[in-house]
């Protein structure tokens, strides 16, 4: 059974393989959603956004793929900016393997952290830029 560790609420929990990573998250107490969204949000539609969460430390690849939905969720979201496939819609996620999951991941509004940013930065730092 694969273990999520939430990093920000410090749970971690065993699950089925295959399970969805928001099911898992509310059945665990996790809070998934920022302020106003534990209330407002779509329910696990993949319409919303405010379940994103930002899968950590390669783990990432232990995700089923980006369905459709999610994939146009995201093209649609400034918080993806930067973060490639560890931006994730939790309600869209299974759960294939072990997993460590940053909830409430920031907006990355000015596109100025993540991977690609730190790539950039250090480009810059090293006068390739
Ligand atoms: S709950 Fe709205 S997108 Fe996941």
């Amino acid at each position: 059974m694969p273990k999520v560790r939430f990093l920000r609420s410090g749970v971690e929990v065993e699950c089925e393989q295959g399970a969805n990573l928001r099911q898992v998250a509310l059945k665990n107490k996790v809070a998934l959603y920022p302020g106003i969204h534990r209330f407002a949000n779509c329910h696990g539609m993949g319409q919303c956004g405010a379940c994103r969460v930002k899968l950590q430390n390669g783990t990432e690849k232990s995700a089923g793929p980006k369905t459709m939905l999610e994939k146009m969720r995201l093209a649609m979201a400034f918080f993806n900016i930067g973060h490639g496939d560890t931006m994730r819609l939790a309600c869209q996620v299974k759960v294939m393997g072990d997993m460590e999951v940053q909830e409430q991941p920031p907006t990355n509004v000015s596109g100025t952290y993540g991977p690609e940013a730190e790539a950039a930065k250090r480009r810059l730092r090293e006068g390739k830029l």
